[in-house]
């Protein structure tokens, strides 16, 4: 059985400057084999270490639907993200995982689907997007409303424009604070809602972002009709072992990292209770 502790070496082949603060990684698994039979779910996450430094937990941002290689979006906010961020293309980092529960996607078959994400939240969204897109007839209407701070802020802006051609997808962009050059909404994401057409009916919510975000918007999403558990969120928690043993990440007498990341607000209002 595989040592779950154990990093599997991955090299990075290729380096995106997405905003000033967040890159994204290209990355394969320096074994063949290990690339190759890597499976996982959008929404689970790797254990990403730098030898000497530390490690931290970053959501995978490709869809499972692609294969060879796999993407991290990873903003620089410390230690550890701060020295991968240093690291240029053919260098080796450490991965452990795939761990965590992942987004419902076959369960969700027949749905209509919105997404919400804010700042860098929508990163394991993008990996549920594209795994959505790429199986385009299992899904119904299709919108995603995203935020930032600053129009300097917004990650994967290149693929809005590939989502948007898709039949029946539509996709609006917020942002707090524009610029001169800005000519599209300023306001928080929910300010969006009134504009997208929503109908909670067939629908499933899934909602990335700064925790500050999540309880305005799941506030927003109940008025709209969604019920308890058509709102799907993740929650972030400091983690080490990644594997339910260390207990870093418990909330009640849930694991965010095997019960988790991804709950519904049914599941974790009963969590925070
Ligand atoms: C399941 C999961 C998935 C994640 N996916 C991504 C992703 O796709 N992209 C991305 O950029 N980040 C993601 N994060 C957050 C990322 O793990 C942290 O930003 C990272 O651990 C910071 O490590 P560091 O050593 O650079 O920062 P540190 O030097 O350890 O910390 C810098 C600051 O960030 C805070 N911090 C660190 N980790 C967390 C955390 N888990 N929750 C809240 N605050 C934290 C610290 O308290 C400190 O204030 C994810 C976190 C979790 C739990
Ligand atoms: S991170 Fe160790 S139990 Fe969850």
């Amino acid at each position: 059985m595989k040592d779950v502790y154990f990093p599997d070496i991955a090299v990075i082949d290729n380096i995106r400057n997405e905003t000033g603060d967040v890159k994204t990684f290209t990355m394969r698994f320096k074994d063949p084999d290990i690339q190759e039979n890597l499976t996982y779910r959008s929404g689970q996450f790797f254990e990403v270490s730098i030898f000497g430094i530390g490690e931290m937990p970053i959501s995978i941002t490709t869809s499972p639907s692609h294969k060879g290689f796999f993407e991290l979006s990873v903003k620089n906010v410390g230690l550890v993200s701060g020295v991968l961020h240093g690291l240029p293309s053919g260098s080796e980092v450490g991965i452990r995982g795939p761990f965590g529960n992942g987004f419902p996607y076959e369960e969700v078959f027949g749905k209509d689907l919105l997404f919400v994400g804010g700042g860098i939240g929508l990163a394991p969204l993008r990996s549920l997007i594209n795994n959505v897109l790429d199986n385009r007839d299992n899904f119904g209407r299709v919108i995603i409303l995203y935020g930032s701070r600053t129009p300097g802020d917004l990650v994967f802006r290149d693929e809005f424009k590939a989502w948007e051609d898709q039949p029946d997808v539509s996709t609006l962009v917020t942002v707090d604070r524009g610029d001169e050059k800005w000519v599209g909404n300023v306001g928080v994401v929910t300010t969006l809602f009134p504009k997208a057409g929503i109908e909670s009916k067939n629908a499933v919510a899934f909602v990335c972002g700064p925790p500050v975000m999540i309880p305005f918007v799941i506030k927003d999403l109940l008025k709209l009709g969604f019920k308890e558990d058509t709102i799907i969120s993740t929650l972030e928690r400091h983690m080490k072992c990644g594997a339910g043993k260390c207990g870093h990440c418990c909330i009640g007498h849930k694991y965010v990292c095997v019960d988790g990341p991804v709950f519904s607000y049914r599941e974790m209002k009963a969590m925070m209770e």
